[in-house]
């Protein structure tokens, strides 16, 4: 069992140590904003907060992700839609929310 703080709120999730943050955000917390793309930390799709700083989730582990403040798209987005730091970090990405390809 391995302890996430995502978006506020404190997970325990069924997940092994050197599973990837991209697909437990998307697979077993349902988070998924978060999106697989290249992979290679090339497109900026899986991009989360990570203690505030934009950082790749298909390049870092569950076990990394630990103790750290995680925030997705889904925890930045407002009752109006996308939050000012949204469209900050989808700049920084260089993707458009929602868009992606799918996992391969
Ligand atoms: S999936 Fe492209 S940067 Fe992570």
């Amino acid at each position: 069992m391995m302890t996430l703080h995502v978006n506020g709120t404190i997970h325990q999730v069924e997940a092994e140590r050197h599973e990837l943050l991209v697909w437990v955000l998307r697979e077993k917390l349902g988070l998924t904003q978060t999106r697989f793309g290249c992979g290679i930390e090339r497109c900026g799709a899986c991009t989360v907060l990570m203690d505030g700083r934009p950082r790749r989730s298909c390049m870092i582990s569950v076990a990394e992700a630990m103790g750290k403040k995680i925030v997705t798209r889904e925890g930045l987005a407002d009752d109006n839609g996308l939050s000012e730091e949204l469209q900050d970090l989808s700049k920084d990405v260089g993707h458009e929310p929602g868009t992606s390809p799918q996992r391969r």
